[in-house]
C-alpha cells in the first residue's frame, strides 16, 4: 500500500528543514526496524540547503548510514557539475562516516562501464535472489522544470528501462551522458522524498501531481510500489496546487 503527502515549504530555507528533520526521522526509524538506513541523494541545488543542516546532526549514528547517489553527472568527482562533489562539500565532508558507508558513481570511467560498476557494487550490498530489486530505505529526489527526476529525462532510453537497476543514459539536450537509477528501482523503495524549489516548476508541477495521464513527464512515473511518497515543494512552485493530497 502507498501513500503521498504534500508539504509546503514557505521558502529554501524552511523546505531545507523539511527535508532534513524527515531524512533524520526516516534515518532514526530504518536503524530502529533493521539496524542500518540506505538513503540515495539526489543531485542539483535543491537539496544542498537540507545537506548542510544534516551535517549539523552531530549525534546521528552515521556509521549505520549508507549513502548512495540517485543519478550523477558523467564528469570526474571533483568536477563543478559532479552531485557526489557537491554531497562531499555540503555534508559527506561535515560528518564522521566510514569511507566504505558512501558509494559514489565512479564517474570519471566510461559512462556504460560506470553505470554497470554501480549496479554490481548495489547488488553487493544488498546481496538479494536473482530477481528481486532492492528496498532502498529512503531516495531522495529533485524535479526539473522540464520534469526530470535524477537523470530520467523526457525522450531518453532510460525511461524505458525495466530491468537494470542503473544505466547510462544520453541526454541529447544536455548533449552528455548520466548515469541514473531507473524507474523501477526506485520505485521499489520504502520511502521517496522529492525536494522542489522554484518559480519555473509551477506549471509542469501541477501537472506531475494533478494530471491523471501519467506519460507527460518523467516525474508522473515514480510511483512507489509499496511504500510513502512524501513532496516538500517550496512556495513558489506550489502555487498553481489545488489538490494538496
Ligand atoms: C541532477 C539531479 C536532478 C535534479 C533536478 C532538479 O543530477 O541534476 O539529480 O534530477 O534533482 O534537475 O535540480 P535543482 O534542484 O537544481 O532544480
Amino acid at each position: 500500500m502507498s501513500t503521498r503527502e504534500i508539504n509546503i515549504a514557505s521558502d529554501i530555507t524552511a523546505l531545507s528543514r523539511m527535508g532534513a528533520d524527515e531524512f533524520v526521522r526516516r534515518a532514526k526509524e530504518s536503524i530502529a526496524e533493521h539496524g542500518i538506513f540506505t538513503v540515495a541523494l539526489s543531485g542539483g541545488s535543491t537539496p544542498q540547503g537540507a545537506h548542510a543542516l544534516l551535517a549539523e546532526y552531530k549525534d546521528l549514528p552515521w556509521n549505520k548510514i549508507h549513502i548512495f547517489f540517485g543519478d550523477d553527472r558523467h564528469v570526474p568527482p571533483d568536477d563543478k557539475d559532479s552531485n557526489y562533489r557537491a554531497a562531499k562539500e555540503s555534508l559527506l565532508s561535515k560528518i564522521n562516516i566510514r569511507a566504505e558507508n558512501i558509494h559514489r558513481i565512479y564517474t570519471e570511467l566510461d559512462a556504460q562501464t560506470a553505470a554497470q560498476q554501480y549496479e554490481d557494487e548495489l547488488k553487493k550490498f544488498f546481496q538479494l535472489p536473482a530477481g528481486q530489486w532492492p528496498r532502498f530505505d529512503l531516495i531522495m529526489l529533485g524535479m526539473g522544470p522540464d520534469g526530470h527526476t535524477a537523470s530520467l529525462f523526457p525522450g531518453t532510453a532510460a525511461l524505458n528501462e525495466n530491468s537494470r537497476w542503473v544505466v547510462a543514459n544520453w541526454v541529447e539536450k544536455l548533449n552528455t551522458w548520466r548515469i541514473t537509477f531507473t524507474f523501477p528501482l526506485i520505485n521499489h523503495a520504502a520511502e521517496i522524498l522529492y525536494l522542489v524549489a522554484g518559480d519555473e516548476k509551477t506549471d509542469v508541477l501541477k501537472d506531475v501531481l494533478e494530471n491523471p495521464n501519467r506519460n507527460l513527464y518523467p516525474s508522473q512515473r515514480v510511483q512507489p510500489i509499496d511504500g510513502k511518497m512524501i513532496w516538500v515543494i517550496e512556495h513558489g512552485a506550489a502555487k498553481l496546487l489545488t489538490n494538496l493530497k
